[in-house]
C-alpha cells in the first residue's frame, strides 16, 4: 500500500460541542428534526423496488412534508434503515443542518448560508479507533454492498441505486486536495458499483487524469451522510479547493477524518457508511437510466465508471440516505439548491467585485433548482445589470445547467415568484432585454436536446427585468406603501384580525 499523505491536516482531538453548533452527525440531525415534527418514521414493511420511491413522491407532493425514515425494509438486514429526502422542501431542516434557528425566511437563510460559506474550516485527522463509522468492517472477498437498502427509485431505473444523497471523495492527482461530490451510484454486483459523472465534474476530471497516466483512481463513497456534508458536496466550488473545508464552515467545526485502510484516502469519522474502492484504467460498465432531477429519465443506458469495492466500513444499524429526483416539491435537489446554490452564486459575484447585489435565488421548481437564477441588484452604473446577468450565468457556483437568468431591481425579492413575474412583465422589453449565451456547460440529462450526445452543450437566456438604466430617472414610479404606514399597520396586524406575521415587503416609500 502507498504511503498515506495527508496535506494540511494535523492529528487533533475532536472539538468540544458548542451550543450554536450544527448537529455533529446524521443521527444528531435526525433527533433534532424529529423534535420539531419534521421526521416521519415508517415501521410498516416496504419494498426496495419502487415502493420507497413512490411513498416519498406521494408524501412530498406537499411543501414542508417531513423527511421519511424507513425502518422495516424487505430483503434488508434487521436494523438497516433508509432516510429519504432529508432536506425535502423544508427551510427549517436546512437551517438545523447548518446550526441556524428554525422559522427563518428563505432569503434570510440564503444570507446566513452565504456567510458560513465565506468562512471555511479545514478538516482534522482523528484516531481511527473509536470512530463511529468504524464499528463494522468488510474487506476484500467478504465485501457485499447488496445488504444496504439500495432502491429502484422509479419504474424505468436501470438498477438499484445505493448512492444518491452521498459524498464521493477523490484526490486531485496533481494538487493532492480531496474533492467531495454528490454523484449517483448504481449497484453492479456484490463488490461493484457504477459511478455516473457528468462532463466537467471534478471527480470525472480526476479519473480522466489518472487514466491518462495509466493509473487507477482511488475513491471513497460515503452513503449515509449528514445534510451539511450533502449540502457542500452538491455545490460547485472552484476546482482547486476541497469541499471538506466548506462543510466545516457550514457546521462551524472541522470535519473529523480518519485514514482509510485499503486506499491512501481519508473518510469522515461520523458518516454512516464509507466504502473504499478503485476505478481501474478504462473500467466502465453500462449504467442507468435513472429518474433524474429534471423529472425525466436522464440519458439512456450507457457506460459509466465502475468502482471495485475493496473495503466497507459502517456504523451499527446504518442509515442509508436517498435523494428522490423528481418534479418539485418531491425533488431533494430543489430547496437544497435554492438556498446553497444561491449562496454560492452570491459569494462568487461578491468575490468578482460586482457591487450592489441584494439577493440571489435559484428557483426550486426549475429542474431541482438548477435551471433558473434570479439576481436582485441596485443598479449603480450603465451596464451593471448586464454584467451581473453574464457573471451569474457563468460563475463557478451557477454555470452548470442554468437556462434562465433574470436580473431584477433591489425593490424585488428574488424569491417571490409573483414579484419576479411582475418585474419581467413591466420592466423587460424582450426585443431589447434578452440575450442568449451559446455552447454553455450542460449535461447529458437535459431532455430538450436530441440526440442525447448533443446535451453537454447548452444555452442560456439572460433576461434583464430591471428598469431601463438609460432612463431610470424617468421610469414610471412604482406604487409603494410609505414605510411609516407599513410599520404602524404591521404593529397592529394581529389587532386588525390577521393571523401570522405581516408580509415582509422589499418595496417601501421612504
Ligand atoms: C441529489 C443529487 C444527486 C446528484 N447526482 C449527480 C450525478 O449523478 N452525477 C453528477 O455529475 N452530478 C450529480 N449531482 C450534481 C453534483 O453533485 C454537483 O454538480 C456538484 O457540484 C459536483 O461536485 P464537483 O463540483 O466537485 O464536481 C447531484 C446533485 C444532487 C443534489
Amino acid at each position: 500500500m502507498e504511503e498515506i499523505s495527508v496535506p494540511a491536516m494535523t492529528l487533533s482531538r475532536p472539538p468540544i460541542d458548542g451550543a450554536a453548533r450544527a448537529p455533529r452527525d446524521l443521527r444528531a440531525w435526525v433527533d433534532a428534526v424529529e423534535r420539531i415534527g419534521q421526521l416521519r418514521r415508517i415501521t410498516e414493511e416496504v419494498s426496495r423496488n419502487e415502493e420507497m420511491g413512490a411513498i416519498t413522491y406521494m408524501a412530498h407532493q406537499e411543501i414542508n412534508a417531513p423527511a421519511l425514515l424507513f425502518e422495516n425494509i424487505k430483503d434488508t438486514p434487521r436494523g438497516f434503515r433508509a432516510l429519504w429526502n432529508p432536506l425535502g422542501s423544508s427551510v427549517d431542516r436546512f437551517a438545523v443542518a447548518i446550526g441556524e434557528p428554525v422559522g427563518l425566511g428563505v432569503m434570510e437563510l440564503v444570507r446566513r448560508c452565504k456567510t458560513k460559506l465565506m468562512s471555511p474550516i479545514p478538516p482534522v485527522l482523528v484516531e481511527s479507533e473509536g470512530a463511529p463509522v468504524n464499528e463494522n468492517h468488510l474487506y476484500d472477498d467478504k465485501v457485499d454492498v447488496r445488504g444496504f437498502p439500495a432502491a429502484r427509485h422509479w419504474a424505468g431505473d436501470g438498477g438499484e441505486y445505493i448512492g444518491t444523497c452521498d459524498a464521493i471523495i477523490t484526490r486531485d492527482p496533481d494538487g493532492g486536495w480531496l474533492n467531495v461530490g454528490t454523484y449517483r451510484q448504481m449497484v453492479q454486483g456484490k463488490n461493484q458499483v457504477g459511478l455516473y459523472l457528468s462532463p466537467g465534474k471534478d471527480a470525472r476530471l480526476h479519473i480522466e487524469r489518472y487514466w491518462s497516466r495509466n493509473e487507477p483512481c482511488e475513491v471513497v463513497c460515503c452513503w449515509g451522510i449528514d445534510p451539511a456534508l450533502f449540502i457542500a458536496a452538491s455545490q460547485t466550488f472552484p476546482k482547486t479547493v476541497s469541499e471538506l473545508d466548506y462543510v466545516g464552515g457550514l457546521k462551524g467545526a472541522p470535519v473529523e477524518m480518519v485514514k482509510a485502510e485499503r486506499t491512501s484516502l481519508l473518510y469522515p469519522a461520523h458518516v454512516e457508511i464509507a466504502v473504499e474502492g478503485v476505478i481501474a484504467p478504462n473500467s466502465q460498465k453500462l449504467e442507468g437510466p435513472f429518474g433524474e432531477f429534471t423529472g425525466y429519465y436522464g440519458r439512456p443506458e450507457d457506460l459509466a465508471f465502475l468502482v471495485d469495492v475493496k473495503a466497507v466500513h459502517h456504523r451499527d444499524d446504518p442509515i442509508l440516505t436517498h435523494a428522490l429526483m423528481a418534479d418539485y416539491p418531491a425533488n431533494e435537489c430543489a430547496l437544497l439548491y435554492s438556498v446553497a446554490r444561491s449562496a454560492r452564486i452570491w459569494n462568487d459575484l461578491e468575490r468578482l467585485g460586482v457591487p450592489g447585489i441584494k439577493g440571489v435565488y435559484a428557483h426550486p421548481a426549475a429542474a431541482g433548482g438548477f435551471a433558473m437564477t434570479v439576481v436582485s441588484l441596485e443598479q449603480r452604473y450603465a451596464g451593471h445589470a448586464s454584467q451581473a446577468l453574464a457573471l451569474t450565468a457563468q460563475c463557478p457556483g451557477g454555470a452548470y445547467f442554468s437556462k434562465w437568468i433574470v436580473a431584477v431591481d433591489e425593490d424585488v425579492d428574488p424569491s417571490n415568484t409573483n414579484q419576479v413575474i411582475w418585474a419581467m412583465s413591466t420592466r423587460c422589453n424582450p426585443i431589447e432585454d434578452i440575450d442568449i449565451l451559446r455552447q454553455t456547460w450542460s449535461t447529458w440529462l437535459d431532455p430538450t436536446q436530441n440526440p442525447p450526445e448533443e446535451r453537454p452543450y447548452g444555452s442560456k437566456a439572460l433576461i434583464n427585468a430591471c428598469m431601463e438604466h438609460r432612463y431610470i430617472k424617468q421610469f414610471s414610479k412604482r406604487t409603494k406603501i410609505r414605510r411609516s404606514v407599513y410599520e404602524s399597520v404591521a404593529a397592529r396586524w394581529a389587532q386588525l384580525g390577521f393571523k401570522g406575521r405581516p408580509p415582509a415587503l422589499w418595496a417601501l416609500e421612504d
